[in-house]
């Protein structure tokens, strides 16, 4: 490292030390695979479109070696944040820990001490999710996947395969509803923990948390149940 970047990298190891530190790396983190979340349900819904092959041709895109470099960056942001995003979180809750007194609990700590909680066995849940899901749908473990061509899968064909058989629908399904409270509780308690919370703003902050957690929930379930329904034409 040179002498000049030296400074600032102690800087940065003395705020993540500090509670505040993690708490802004679990909302950075946070924001960004919220995001990947809201734009994959965006790609996934293409699977509504009345042309049949619209999300092949989007996952084809994806998938296109010329943009493999930028496929593998996004992987990388993701992956990175995932294990700075449970680092912290288990960092934080460490230290919540060593610092509550025995046998103490304040009243008015009891909601967020709940989202906390709630969070804990929520997240290692959905990281498990996100892992089958992986083995599902990516690497053709759990099922064989259909392709249309070399780096073309056909996503319509593999999602409505995989959501046939009820115990696959079913674990997508209690994956989705975990992720809603996940979301919820991570949305707005992230306001909360880097100071920007006021009586005032907070119940409004807690609705468009709701909303978000429940929509983004709602689309994802749409899916499975559509397919296990027969709603979903294959
Ligand atoms: C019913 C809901 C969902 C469906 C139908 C779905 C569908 C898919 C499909 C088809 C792929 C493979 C895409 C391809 O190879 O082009 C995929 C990959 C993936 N999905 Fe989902 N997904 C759902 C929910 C989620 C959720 C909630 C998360 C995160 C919490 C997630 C995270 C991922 C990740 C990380 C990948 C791997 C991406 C990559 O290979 O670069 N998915 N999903």
């Amino acid at each position: 490292m040179s002498p000049a970047a030296a400074p600032h990298f102690r800087r940065a190891i003395r705020f993540y030390d500090a509670s505040i530190g993690k708490k802004a790396v679990m909302a950075i983190t946070g924001v960004i695979l919220f995001a990947y979340v809201l734009g994959h349900l965006l790609g996934n819904l293409q699977i509504y479109a009345a042309d049949h092959d619209q999300i092949n041709r989007y996952a084809a895109f994806l998938h296109d070696p010329a943009r493999a470099g930028l496929l593998w960056a996004v992987r990388g942001l993701l992956f990175i944040s995932v294990v700075l995003h449970i680092t912290a979180s288990i960092q934080l809750w460490s230290l919540n820990r060593a610092a509550r007194p025995i046998g103490y609990v304040k009243k008015d700590n009891v909601p967020s001490a709940y989202a906390a909680r709630t969070m804990m066995w929520s997240g290692p849940i959905i990281a498990a999710f996100v892992i089958f899901h992986i083995l599902h749908l990516t690497t053709g473990s759990v099922l064989p996947l259909e392709e249309l061509g070399p780096n073309r899968p056909n996503v319509r064909a593999n999602v409505i395969n995989g959501f046939q058989h009820p115990a696959v629908a079913a674990a997508y399904m209690v994956a989705m509803v975990l992720l809603c409270l996940h979301l919820y509780h991570g949305l707005w308690s992230m306001f909360q923990s880097v100071g920007l919370s006021h009586p005032r703003y907070t119940p409004g902050i807690k609705r468009v948390a709701a909303i978000a957690a429940i929509l983004v929930a709602a689309g994802n379930i749409s899916i499975p149940l559509t397919v296990i329904t027969g709603l979903l034409p294959d």
